[in-house]
């Protein structure tokens, strides 16, 4: 049986350009997705994967991330006070046990290799799981969950995939299939936001990961790939050949938040999704159809 995977880093630092201005003086992380932030949906669905240790990599102004999983004293009164339980309840579930959170920061925006590269302290010698915030997974079992489950069969490294459509191979990184079983594939080769006519597949990464710790070895080397940053692909591509190395095409639909029509239709389909507000919504949905 592969080790166990205790630990997951979840990169913070970025600035969000995209979402100007409901970025400005607030994290992308938080935008709320109905009403939860993008980033408690990755925190729950670690927690759900059996994660126990949370190492959030942020950066200026990212301290509303901190504020939200701490405890907040008046709150916490007040719900009391006023006898709101269930809120209490969840408010308090939320804030987890007292060390699960740590945080570091990434002090230049040099990548997304650079700021996985800012946790190895804290990561230690053991495999990871890495979960970026923006991509969310509506999914009967959380995808890092599914995810867990395959690496007991395949130890390695281990990415979730999905297809893209051809034109969007630039956004994402993409797959050089080897073995393909219909769920399991493995990984030949990997190249990070490749134009349409050079993308070896249409198989993109999604953003979550399990990756052996030799993974920071790579990232030491700093050396700098698409867009001139510092990318995880890059050094997850130098690993393939020397241990296993698959993609898991997992169960759900994933939404990529980091673009504004994909944010929105996560929006669209998580309220649909909810036994207390799926029938309004959708109700109110057909009139705008109509
Ligand atoms: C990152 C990764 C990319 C991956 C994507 C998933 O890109 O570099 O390989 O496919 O996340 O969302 P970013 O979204 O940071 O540009």
């Amino acid at each position: 049986m592969p080790p166990a995977i205790r630990r997951a880093i979840l990169p913070v630092g970025g600035l969000g350009t995209r979402f100007l201005p409901a970025t400005k003086a607030m994290p992308k992380e938080m935008l709320p997705v109905v009403d939860k932030p993008l980033i408690q949906y990755a925190v729950e669905e670690a927690r759900a994967a059996g994660i126990e240790q949370i190492v959030f990599v942020t950066g200026r102004g990212k301290t509303a991330i901190e504020d939200h999983f701490d405890d907040s004293f008046e709150l916490r009164e007040t719900l009391r006070s006023r006898g709101k339980a269930a809120e209490l309840e969840a408010m308090t579930e939320m804030v987890g046990r007292p060390g699960e959170i740590a945080y570091v920061r990434q002090q230049e925006p040099l990548g997304l290799g650079h700021a996985v590269w800012c946790a190895r302290h804290l990561a230690g010698d053991e495999p990871v799981a890495i979960l970026l915030a923006d991509d969310l997974v509506l999914a009967d079992t959380p995808c890092l969950k599914q995810m867990m489950e395959a690496y007991q069969e395949t130890g390695g490294n281990l990415v979730a995939v999905t297809d893209v459509p051809r034109e969007q191979t630039g956004r994402y990184g993409i797959l050089d299939i080897g073995k393909d079983d219909g769920r399991l594939v493995s990984v030949n080769g990997l190249v990070e936001k490749p134009s349409p006519d050079k993308a070896p597949s249409t198989l993109s990464i999604i953003g979550r990961y399990i990756l052996q710790p030799e993974i920071f070895g790579h990232l030491d080397m700093k050396e700098r790939g698409a867009g001139g940053e510092i990318q995880l692909t890059d050094a997850m591509a130098r690993m393939i050949g020397s241990m296993p190395f698959h993609g898991l095409r997992f169960e759900g639909q994933r939404f990529d938040c980091g673009d504004k029509v994909g944010f929105i239709e996560a929006s669209i389909a998580f309220a649909l999704a909810r036994d207390d507000l799926g029938p309004d919504v959708r109700e109110r949905l057909r009139s705008y159809m109509a």
